[in-house]
């Protein structure tokens, strides 16, 4: 069996603690018992947070290879260094908590690091096509409120719609929403959410097969 990569982003300012964190561990736990000599490789944006993108940012990723300044090849580098881990990774597997009703802001910064013409996407004549195929990536939304299927949920469309641009049109979510709504239902909450992720990382491999 080919050695699985399981890239692990957790976008919690809580980092390890975070209950989206805990929740996407509880599935990567499950996942790697059935997958022997499996990598898993962990991007924490709450202890390493990304940047944000200004235009010197932005203008490293434009600039030509070899005209970087010293200072840009660092930007583009860093850049390409997260690109990598995802190129890198089969499995996708994202802890997303809501933070005043959207993604977190270190989350977005890390999108805007990864979403690179000619990199991780292509412009055609039929529009723009994701370079990053033949990936699966499992969601673990944590929330305080309720939102999953209303058209407050700004989280999932969202991150569906940018991962399929980049070519990662394989989504699930698992959700575990009201816990801030006290504590029986935020027990409850994540129990089921933890029922789920199990359960999903139980699958057998063939459902979760990669495409070549
Ligand atoms: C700064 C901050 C902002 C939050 N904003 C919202 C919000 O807009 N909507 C919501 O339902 N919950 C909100 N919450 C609650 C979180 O979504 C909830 O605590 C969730 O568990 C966070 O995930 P984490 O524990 O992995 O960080 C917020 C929490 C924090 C710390």
């Amino acid at each position: 069996m080919k050695t699985r990569t399981l890239l692990q982003i957790q976008a919690s300012i809580f980092s390890d603690g975070g209950e989206s964190s805990r929740l996407a561990s509880r599935f990567v736990s499950r996942w790697k018992a059935d997958q022997p000599g499996a990598e898993v490789i962990v991007r924490d944006l709450g202890r390493e947070p990304v940047p944000h993108l200004t235009a010197e940012r932005f203008q490293s990723f434009l600039a030509k290879p070899d005209e970087r300044t010293p200072a840009q090849r660092g930007v583009s580098d860093y850049s390409d260094n997260l690109i990598a881990e995802l190129e890198r990774a089969d499995v996708i597997v994202l802890g997303l908590p809501m933070y005043n009703f959207g993604v977190p802001s270190t989350l977005k910064a890390y999108f805007d690091h990864i979403a690179r013409a000619g990199r991780t996407f292509k412009y055609t004549e039929k529009g723009p096509v994701g370079l990053l195929t033949g990936k699966k990536a499992f969601v673990f939304a944590t929330r305080g409120g309720l939102y999953a299927g209303t058209p407050l949920d700004t989280q999932t469309s969202y991150v569906r719609d940018f991962l399929r641009f980049l070519g990662i049109s394989d989504v699930e979510f698992v959700y575990a929403e009201g816990l801030a709504l006290g504590d029986a239902p935020k027990s409850a909450a994540l129990a089921k959410a933890a029922n789920d992720a199990h359960a999903l990382a139980s699958r057998p491999a063939p459902e979760i097969a990669i495409a070549a």
